[in-house]
C-alpha cells in the first residue's frame, strides 16, 4: 500500500509525534509498504512526482529534517495562513491511506480529520466529531457522566473567569488542574492547597484553553486500548517518582509499565468493560486509549480518551498488543486494516 505517515505539527506534543511517526513509518516499510514520513506543517518540497513513494527512502533522515523545524515552529505559525505544509495535501491525495502519527492540537482534535473527509482522503483512527469531543476534557467529562462511565467529579472554567473557590463545586484539596485540550500531561498540576491552586490556575491560563478542575484520585494508574470496539489487555503505569507527567512518560526507565496489569481477573474485566463503554459513549471508532485511576478499594475512574495515542515502538498500545502476540509492525498494519473497514 502507499501510505503517508503524518507527524510533527504545531502542538505541544510535536516532538513525541515525530518519534511516533518515525516508528510507524519504519514499521510499515518493514512490512513492505511504500510509506513516507511527512511533517504536516513543514511539508515536502522535494517530491519526485513521477515516483512520490520511493523504494529507497531514509525514515531517520526525514525525522531529522522534521526536527530541524522545532525551534522555528512558533514563528512560522505566526506568519503562515495554512496549517498544511507545501505539497502535503497533494501527497495525501495520492496515497491509499494517511496514517495519523500526530498528537494534540491540530491533529488529534478532529480538524485534520474533517478536512480529509471533505477531500475524500482515508486516514487511520476515529472521525472528526469524536476526535473533537475526546480532545476536550470538559466535554469528555459531560459525556462520561451522561453515560455512567465512572469519572472523577469536577468543574470547568474559561481563563477569563477563573474560579478560585473549589468548595463551591463540592471539591476539597488535593485536586487536579488541567487544560481542557492538553496532551502528554503538559499543563497538568496536582495541587494540595489554595496557594498552589491559584498558582496552577495562573500557569494553566498560559495555554489559552479552558481549565478543568477535578477530584484527585489517589491510587494506581492504568490504561486500556480499545481497538475495533474490543479492549486490549490492561497495562499498569507506575512512575518511580511523582505522577505520569511529561518526563515520566518519555524518559526511559522513569516508569515501570506492567502488562498485563497485576490485578484480579474481575477488576481487569471491569476496566476493559468501562474502557469499551467510554469509547462507545464518545463514538470512537478505529482505535483509542482510555486512561484510568483505581483506588485501593477497587473503585475505578476513567480520566480521558486519547484518540491518537503515543505510537512509538515502546508506547503503551504496542506493549498491550505484544501481550496479544502482535509485534509492532503487525499492530501498525492492523490499525490500518480496521480504519479502512
Ligand atoms: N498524548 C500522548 C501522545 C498519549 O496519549 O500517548
Ligand atoms: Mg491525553
Amino acid at each position: 500500500m502507499k501510505i503517508v505517515v503524518l507527524a510533527g505539527g504545531t502542538s505541544t506534543e510535536r516532538e513525541i509525534s515525530i518519534v511516533s511517526g518515525t516508528g510507524i513509518c519504519g514499521a510499515l516499510r518493514q512490512k513492505g509498504h511504500e510509506a513516507i514520513l511527512v511533517d504536516i506543517f513543514c511539508g515536502v518540497e522535494d517530491v519526485d512526482w513521477e515516483n512520490p513513494f520511493p523504494a529507497e527512502y531514509d525514515v531517520e533522515k526525514a525525522a531529522e529534517y522534521m526536527k530541524s523545524f522545532n525551534p522555528q515552529i512558533k514563528e512560522m505559525q505566526k506568519t503562515r495562513r495554512s496549517f498544511f505544509g507545501p505539497n502535503v495535501l497533494k501527497l495525501c491525495e495520492a496515497c491509499d491511506i494517511v496514517f495519523l502519527g500526530l498528537h494534540g492540537a491540530n491533529g488529534e482534535d478532529g480538524k485534520v480529520q474533517a478536512a480529509f473527509d471533505l477531500m475524500g482522503i482515508r486516514y487511520t483512527g476515529t472521525g472528526y466529531l469524536s476526535s473533537a469531543m475526546a480532545m476536550d476534557k470538559r466535554i469528555t467529562k459531560e459525556v462520561f457522566l451522561m453515560n455512567n462511565v465512572p469519572t472523577p467529579g469536577g468543574f470547568s472554567m474559561s481563563t477569563d473567569a477563573l474560579e478560585k473557590d473549589i468548595a463551591k463545586h463540592g471539591l476539597s484539596f488535593p485536586v487536579v488542574v488541567k487544560t481542557s485540550c492538553g496532551g502528554s500531561s503538559v499543563g497538568v498540576y496536582i495541587v494540595n492547597d489554595q496557594k498552589e491552586y491559584e498558582e496552577a490556575l495562573g500557569d494553566a491560563s498560559q495555554y489559552q484553553d479552558d481549565i478543568v478542575v477535578e477530584e484527585y484520585i489517589k491510587g494506581r494508574e492504568f490504561s486500556v486500548a480499545v481497538v475495533d470496539d474490543k479492549a486490549y489487555p490492561v497495562i499498569e503505569i507506575a512512575p518511580l517518582q511523582g505522577f505520569y507527567d511529561y518526563k515520566n512518560k518519555y524518559q526511559a526507565g522513569s516508569t515501570v509499565e506492567t502488562c498485563p496489569a497485576e490485578i484480579s481477573p474481575e477488576l481487569t474485566a471491569k476496566m476493559q468493560e468501562n474502557a469499551v463503554k467510554a469509547a462507545r459513549a464518545l463514538g470512537l471508532t478505529g482505535y483509542s486509549r482510555l486512561d484510568f485511576m483505581m483506588k485501593e478499594n477497587g473503585d475505578m475512574y476513567c480520566l480521558e480518551a486519547n484518540t491518537l495515542p503515543g505510537m512509538t515502538p515502546t508506547s503503551l498500545i504496542p506493549q498491550e498488543a505484544k501481550v496479544l502476540g502482535m509485534d509492532y509492525p503487525t499492530l501498525c498494519e492492523e490499525l490500518i486494516r480496521i480504519s479502512l473497514k
